[in-house]
């Protein structure tokens, strides 16, 4: 099991609709999927996995929203009970478009930081004391997902090393700022039992992605499940992709 329960942003379509989905069919389900997602009555392919599965909870969340993050820390708790929360996946993100020189704006730079950035380092922050009640139910300081992690979905497009195009100005300064929002978590959270990593799901087939990318989400999300169990010590305050590699930053 990955973690008793495990809380996926923009789970309504794409990369995390695709976690739900194995989590849910996996030999040894989660007790607990909660699916945040903006706009519950219209995820319907998310519903129907509801009726299907009993432990997936579908609850309403616009990250940008922090005024509801107390009603929903509340949720969870409720839902999660003394276990506290397990994990925690950043992944709700945008990416707009036209973003070269002569075409980014301020508010393309806001909203996507806001999105990518801001939200789930707030996110994390106000999930961090059920986070830190799932850590301290295992004796021991051992990093593992089963125990308690901050995963958040980053981007190749993010790491400074790999730029040899330009542009996207605003997904590749949010997913680099997340970066290293995600190495200072790293170092915050290591006395609480915390494992905090950056993960690249691959160039993937969902609205974002576009149809030419050559990963399906089936592909990627199985590929990202593999590497969740194998996380340790080595992997903390580090930048993977989907398959396990590790990444420049
Ligand atoms: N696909 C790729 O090739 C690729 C590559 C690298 C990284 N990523 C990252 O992987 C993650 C998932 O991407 P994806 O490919 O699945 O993209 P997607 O198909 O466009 O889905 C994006 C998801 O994020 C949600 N979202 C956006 N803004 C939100 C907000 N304010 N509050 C709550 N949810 C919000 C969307 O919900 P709505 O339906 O309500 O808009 C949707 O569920 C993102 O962080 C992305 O940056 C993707």
């Amino acid at each position: 099991m990955i973690g008793r329960s495990v809380l996926i942003t923009g789970s309504n379509r794409g990369l995390g609709l695709e976690m739900v989905k194995q989590l849910a069919g996996s030999s040894f389900p989660p007790h607990h999927i909660i699916a945040a997602c903006r706009n519950p009555n219209a995820a319907q392919e998310l519903k129907q996995m509801s009726e299907d599965h009993n432990n997936i909870h579908i609850i309403e969340l616009d990250v940008g929203d922090e005024r509801s993050y107390s009603s929903l820390v509340s949720h969870i708790s409720e839902i999660v009970g003394s276990y506290g929360l397990n994990v925690l996946i950043n992944n709700a993100g945008v990416a707009p478009k036209s973003t070269r020189i002569n075409m980014v704006n301020w508010k393309q730079m806001t909203d996507t930081l806001h999105i990518n950035t801001i939200a789930p380092l707030m996110l994390t922050k106000a999930l961090l004391p059920l986070i830190k009640v799932a850590a301290s139910q295992l004796d021991g300081s051992s990093l593992a997902v089963k125990r308690a992690a901050v995963i958040n979905i980053s981007s190749i497009l993010g790491s400074i090393a790999e730029n040899e195009q330009g542009g996207l100005y605003p997904y590749r300064a949010s997913k680099a700022a997340l970066n290293a929002i995600t190495k200072s978590l790293s170092l915050d959270l290591q006395s609480s039992n915390i494992l905090v990593t950056s993960l690249h799901p691959g160039w993937v087939q969902t609205d974002m992605g576009g149809k030419l990318a050559p990963l399906t989400p089936t592909q990627s999300i199985s590929g990202i499940i593999t590497t969740l169990h194998n996380l340790t010590e080595q992997h903390h305050g580090g930048f993977y992709q989907y398959d396990g590699q590790k990444l420049p930053w």
